[in-house]
């Protein structure tokens, strides 16, 4: 029971993901509707930029997210993000001309990079350890739902033909951030961060008994809280510089690795251009969007087993089975449009055996379905939870920043490299996903049923040594076993504070 509260807290939050996922969604329809393109009449450049004007102030708005993250603290900064959306949304809405659309993308973009920091940062510090990779993929769940919801609404305006659709689809958006700014005051604030940042043990305790539904258990919990903080504290390194410090060398590299991994897996090839792609089969344009909405189901519908099997099978696994299915199911995609398609003169790619063409069809579907499990949740689960406090805002700010330039690349390359080397494009990718796959193996350790404490003093024991030593070895072996930590290296609670040396 005492659970539901911090389950509603995290769905809650999560429409800072849903407003993500739409924004995603939005523009593979609005591209298509003839009145939007007689309007503001892009050329392919401008057009780019209609799609990546978005992505690129989402960079600037993770970057910057840090600060308000850390001054107003998370629950105002979700509050400043839903803000700051009504106002691009309302620029997007209401434009006239292309510099107002290309300002309102940026706007949007800047609030959506800002809660897509923010929300699983706070869903992370609020959750108890053995429910903190469920409660995340709780924001995938609802990224997912906004491009569905997207696609779906996108799919219905472009059948019926509606005039002015793309500013009602703009305009909807408006509804949901205006339901997260008003709950966002009724949210309780990080306990973490009321411990950290404003010193203030009852008003932490407090926060934690709303989220908690229940007093008892609370100690435990914040004294394990205040014992992580007194041991930042007396190694006494916060600041940019010391972010980029040795004892964060190997946490930073994993959050943006798998970041920019997650980009890499060509997740955004499928969900901004798929249409084009399912053109190959179908030359009608309903059908390809049709199945375009379909994926959105799946991607959807996909991201449900990570909810149960994220805190039991852990991380590593899921990445490792995500990422190995995603490549072949792209080997398979290359090798059907490699046996059944032809290349026509103007590089129209056309499949000359239509059972072959929605074969390749269903192995994109098992794509998206091997992604929604795996990398899709896990790409934000995972740098949610490896800062120390300390670090925790400016590192995420970072690693997220990173997601949405691979965001941005992948966006902006695909169409140009799905012109010139076709369906080949899928061969970078599977290159990229057997990498993932060896990195997985070899350098993300398991964080499932560990405290945020305790990975952070798993990662501070891990720098005194930067070398594959034999203690590495025999603490990751430790770490993995369920609660073994504290019996094999030294917890705050067991430690003398001189033992703990980040040494850069
Ligand atoms: C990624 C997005 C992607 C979405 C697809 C998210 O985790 O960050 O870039 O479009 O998943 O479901």
């Amino acid at each position: 029971m005492g659970r539901i509260h911090v389950y509603l807290v995290s769905c809650f939050s999560a429409i800072g993901g849903f407003l993500f996922g739409y924004d995603i969604g939005i523009m593979s329809s609005v591209l298509e509707m003839v009145d939007f393109m007689t309007l503001f009449q892009p050329d392919e450049w401008q057009k780019g930029f209609i799609v990546s004007s978005f992505q690129l102030g989402a960079c600037l708005g993770a970057l910057l997210a840090s600060f308000a993250a850390d001054f107003l603290g998370r629950r105002m900064a979700i509050g400043l993000g839903s803000l700051i959306f009504i106002g691009g949304a309302i620029f997007q809405t209401a434009a006239f001309n292309l510099a107002v659309l290309y300002t309102g993308r940026i706007i949007s973009g800047v609030s959506i990079g800002v809660l897509s920091m923010i929300v699983p940062l706070y869903q992370s510090e609020l959750a108890p350890k053995d429910i903190r990779g469920r409660l995340i993929t709780l924001q995938q769940l609802a990224i997912t739902f906004g491009i569905l919801v997207s696609f779906w609404i996108g799919y219905g305006i472009i059948e019926d033909g509606m005039f002015n659709g793309w500013r009602l689809m703009m305009g909807l958006q408006i509804v949901p951030a205006f339901c997260l700014l008003t709950g966002v005051m009724f949210l309780p604030e990080s306990p973490r961060w009321l411990l950290e940042r404003k010193n203030d043990p009852v008003k932490a305790r407090n926060s934690l008994i709303r989220v908690r539904g229940e007093e008892k258990s609370v100690e435990e919990e914040l004294q394990e809280m205040q014992m992580g903080i007194d041991l930042e504290h007396s190694l006494g390194k916060g600041g940019w510089k010391h972010l980029f410090g040795r004892a964060m060398i190997y946490p930073l590299s994993i959050g943006i690795l798998i970041q920019i991994f997650q980009q890499l897996t060509g997740i955004n090839a499928i969900m901004y251009y798929a249409p084009s792609i399912f053109q190959s089969v179908t030359s009608s344009k309903g059908i390809s969007n049709l199945a375009q909405g379909i994926n959105g189901i799946i991607n959807f519908l996909s991201t449900f087993p990570a909810i149960y099997f994220v805190d039991r099978m852990g991380r590593r696994k899921l990445l490792i089975s995500g990422a190995l299915g995603m490549a072949i199911c792209f080997a398979t995609v290359v090798g059907l449009f490699g046996v059944y398609s032809t290349v026509g003169a103007s590089g129209e790619v056309n499949f000359t055996n239509i059972t072959a063409g929605w074969c390749a069809i269903v192995f994109i579907y098992l794509f998206v379905v091997n992604f929604a499990y795996s990398w899709g949740p896990i790409g934000w689960i995972l740098p949610a939870e490896i800062y120390p406090l300390q670090h925790r805002a400016r590192a995420v700010s970072i690693t997220t920043a990173t997601n949405w330039l691979g965001n941005l690349l992948v966006a902006q390359f695909t169409p140009p490299l799905l012109k010139t080397i076709h369906y080949y494009v899928f061969l970078i990718f599977m290159g990229c996903l057997l990498l993932m796959t060896a990195y997985v193996w070899f350098w993300v350790p398991e964080t499932k049923g560990k405290s945020l404490e305790e990975i952070e003093t798993y990662f501070i024991e891990r720098s005194k040594t930067s070398k594959r030593t034999k203690r590495n070895k025999k603490l990751e072996e430790a770490f993995t076993e369920p609660s073994n930590l504290g019996d094999q290296v030294a917890l705050p609670r067991t430690s003398t504070l001189s033992d703990v040396q980040l040494g850069d």
